[in-house]
C-alpha cells in the first residue's frame, strides 16, 4: 500500500534528515541532481548513500541503489527494514516526492527476497511524502528468480 502524508511520519524523521542531507554528498555535475538516501537496518545501523554520476552516463549508480548496495556489502546479515530518499536541485528540495527509478525498484525487491521482508520506502518531497510498505507496491509484475526456473 502507498500512503500519502502531508508531512514524514515520526518513525521515519531521522531516516528522510539523513537522506536530505546526503543530496549534499551527491556527484552529479551532469545532471545537477542531487540525490541522498538512508537505509535503516534490523539492528538500526543506518547507512547512506548518493548519486555517483560519470561522463559515461550509462554508468551513473543511483542514491538508491549505492546505499542499499553498501548495506549488502558491509552488513551481509542485518535486514534493510527502511529506505529514505530524498533529492533536490538548485538548493531546493524538490516539492514532488522524488521516486526510485526501475532499477532500484528492481535492487529493492531482491533485497525483500533476500531476507523475506518488506522493505518500507519513504519517497520525500517538500509537499508531498509518499510511504510504500513494500517494494512489490512500486513494481507490479516484478521480475523474480521464479522466472528463470520456469524455463
Ligand atoms: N537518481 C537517483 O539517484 N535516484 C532516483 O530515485 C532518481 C534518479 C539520479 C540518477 C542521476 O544521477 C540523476 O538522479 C538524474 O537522473
Amino acid at each position: 500500500m502507498i500512503h500519502n502524508y502531508p508531512n514524514v511520519p515520526e518513525k521515519h524523521k531521522e531516516l528522510v534528515e539523513l537522506a536530505k542531507s546526503m543530496t549534499n554528498q551527491s556527484y552529479a555535475p551532469y545532471s545537477k541532481f542531487n540525490v541522498g538516501a538512508a537505509v535503516l537496518l534490523s539492528d538500526g545501523t543506518i547507512v547512506t548513500g548518493s548519486n555517483q554520476e560519470n561522463a559515461a552516463y550509462g554508468e551513473c549508480v543511483c542514491a538508491e541503489r549505492v546505499a542499499l548496495l553498501y548495506a549488502a556489502a558491509n552488513h551481509p546479515d542485518k535486514k534493510p527494514v527502511a529506505l529514505a530518499v530524498a533529492a533536490c536541485s538548485d538548493g531546493k528540495f524538490t516539492e514532488n516526492c522524488v521516486t526510485p527509478c526501475g532499477s532500484c525498484r528492481q535492487v529493492l525487491l531482491e533485497m525483500e527476497k533476500r531476507f523475506d521482508d518488506k522493505i518500507t520506502i519513504v519517497m520525500y518531497g517538500s509537499t508531498q511524502v509518499l510511504t510504500a510498505d513494500s517494494a512489490k507496491d512500486l513494481l507490479p509484475l516484478e521480475f523474480t528468480d521464479t522466472q528463470i526456473k520456469s524455463v
